[in-house]
């Protein structure tokens, strides 16, 4: 029953300054005190150093927005990440921007044959630098833990992808650029958009979800975006988009993900308390957390 915690204060993959403090928040939110009274043994193993861009503005590489220094921060939280499961911990790991979730996938793939993961996002982070309309690596970490993209990228604590596409499920989405769909198609990716969501309702979404990666996956990750959740609820977010997830469907999907069992990591990315409503979104993640590690009224 153990929790380490890594904090990632990477802001290079995107434009807006002050995602980098989004460990730092979701500290302050009281992350620690609201899991240790779950019955957690907790270790916090502080940040991760990022590298800071030679230019301030980061130089585009090709497409690539601030492309090595990006590779190097994810590599050294593969490192991290590798090592904690390693050590039959829990890692937990708090973004900074959604590129970091190349490193933890990277460092989450050496113990797992099947490594799921549910992409919990208004987007679905699966660009390449061709299709990219913002030459952001933010929007590009789900194809390169596929293998697909920059090989500097997709190289990161090992050549061979880190997931399967038949291992993935996005919910939440609502922002897909054309190559996206096209991906998502081509390999089958398992997605529930908005529109899912608002027909079945979230507990058939989980339902399904859990069903789905059960029997096919030997580890879950949680990759848990603050903007799939509704700009009301998390207005700290880079990248909002309206018409998102609520807060109660949140916490119920959290919850149903505790309940079965299966959740083996998980990381929350895109605070950034510049953006945000005193501290709100960082509250938000912590509130999140606590359900998805077991907290109940029963
Ligand atoms: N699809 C857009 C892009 O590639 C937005 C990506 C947003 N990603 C995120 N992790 N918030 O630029
Ligand atoms: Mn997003
Ligand atoms: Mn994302
Ligand atoms: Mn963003």
């Amino acid at each position: 029953n153990k929790i380490s915690v890594i904090g990632v204060p990477m802001d290079l993959g995107q434009m807006r300054r002050g995602v980098d403090m989004g460990p730092s928040a979701i500290r302050y939110a009281g992350m620690v005190e609201r899991l240790t009274q779950l019955k957690y043994d907790i270790e916090d193993l502080g940040d991760i150093e990022i590298p800071r861009p030679a230019q301030p503005a980061g130089v585009k590489h090709d497409n690539l927005r601030n492309l090595n220094e990006i590779a190097e921060g994810t590599q050294r939280l593969a490192n991290e990440v590798d090592q904690i499961v390693g050590k039959g911990s829990f890692p937990l790991v708090l973004g900074g921007d959604h590129s970091i979730a190349m490193g933890t996938l990277a460092g989450l793939s050496k113990h797992y044959e099947n490594l799921g993961v549910i992409w919990y996002d208004a987007h679905g982070d699966l660009n390449t630098a061709d299709s990219s309309p913002s030459g952001n690596i933010h929007g590009m970490p789900l194809a390169v833990s596929l293998g697909i993209g920059h090989e500097k990228l997709t190289s990161i604590h090992g050549e061979e992808p880190k997931i399967k596409p038949e291992n993935i499920v996005i919910i939440g989405a609502r922002s897909l650029d054309e190559g996206e769909r096209v991906l998502i198609k081509e390999k089958g990716i398992k997605v529930y958009t908005m529109h899912e969501v608002d027909r079945m309702g979230m507990t058939q979404v989980i339902e399904e979800s859990v069903d789905y990666l059960k029997d096919r996956t030997d580890g879950v990750h949680l990759s848990l975006d603050l903007d799939g959740l509704d700009p009301n609820e998390a207005p700290g977010v880079g990248t909002p988009v309206l018409g998102g997830l609520s807060y109660r469907e949140s916490h119920l999907a959290m919850e149903m993900l505790h309940q079965s069992g299966m959740i083996t990591s998980a990381e929350f990315v895109e605070v950034n308390p510049i953006l945000d409503e005193k501290n709100k979104t960082a509250s938000l993640a912590v509130g999140l957390m606590g359900s998805l590690f077991g907290e109940s009224l029963k």
